[in-house]
């Protein structure tokens, strides 16, 4: 049902590894910010030595800072702030003890349905940069609320982020929609693993397509597992490891 509900099918994932390289570069974006490195609270990093890998991994690639956004999605993940924090400061003292350094905070990857309209009427939501919040939805059907809850976000002052619209596939055939979310006044977020192929090829098509029109205004890593680090690693020298290259992404405004 889970994987159902991402449109992600778990033997493509498997079977998708590029040639590693380990000299691959990605310091020119500055911060990542859209990460799952916080432990054993959703489905990425499963423990502090999990998120530590990550970690040095993203140090390794160049990045100057990590806001990391652990999924707050009432039926598989009900985060809150509170374990959002938590989470945070335990990984902020394996770093200590571990003599890793890289600056480090979390915001949150909230999923767009009836309790985070609840969510928005009752506390301050966590924000990437000032008043700008990741959000998602589902992958395979447009939530009806959907402009709604962005109308909503916008009146109480939050400016929302769509986390990969590339990958949501109702919007494939209806290319002037991504326009939409832009002319609402939305920002929207590209996962790099999208422009390598590793979500498919149809998802691909759509994410050069973004990019090239100049849609998007952040990038994002959306790690999980050290399988995304090693296809990041293999992106640096490819083609599309170029199309990164001068794209004005705001992510260098966040270090
Ligand atoms: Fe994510």
């Amino acid at each position: 049902m889970f994987s159902k509900l991402f449109g992600r099918k778990k033997e493509e994932r498997d079977r998708f590894e590029l040639p590693r390289n380990e000299h691959a570069n990605w310091a020119f974006l500055g911060a990542d910010m859209h990460s799952h490195f916080l432990p054993g609270i959703d489905d990425g990093a499963k423990t502090v030595e999990d998120s530590l890998t990550l970690i040095k991994a993203m140090i390794g690639m160049g990045y100057k800072q990590i806001i990391t956004t652990p999924h707050v999605m009432i039926d598989y993940y009900p985060n809150t702030t509170q374990t959002i924090q938590a989470a945070l400061q335990q990984v902020k003292d394996a770093m200590a003890a571990n003599n890793i350094n890289i600056p480090i905070r979390a915001a949150a990857e909230y999923y767009i349905d009836e309790s985070f309209m609840k969510l928005l009427d009752t506390e301050p939501l966590l924000t990437i940069h000032e008043k700008q919040v990741l959000v998602e939805f589902s992958m395979m059907y447009e939530p009806p609320m959907l402009f709604d809850v962005i109308k909503r976000m916008q009146a109480a002052g939050y400016l929302p982020i769509i986390a990969h619209p590339e990958r949501y596939l109702f919007f494939h055939k209806d290319f002037h929609r991504y326009k939409e979310f832009r002319d609402r006044g939305c920002l929207m977020q590209l996962n790099m693993l999208s422009i390598a192929g590793y979500y498919g090829k149809n998802i691909k098509v759509i994410a050069d397509e973004l990019l090239s029109k100049g849609l998007y205004d952040y990038t994002g890593s959306d790690m999980h597992h050290e399988r995304h680090a090693n296809t990041l690693k293999a992106m640096a020298g490819t083609r599309d490891y170029d199309k990164f290259i001068g794209y004005p992404f705001l992510n260098s405004r966040l270090v």
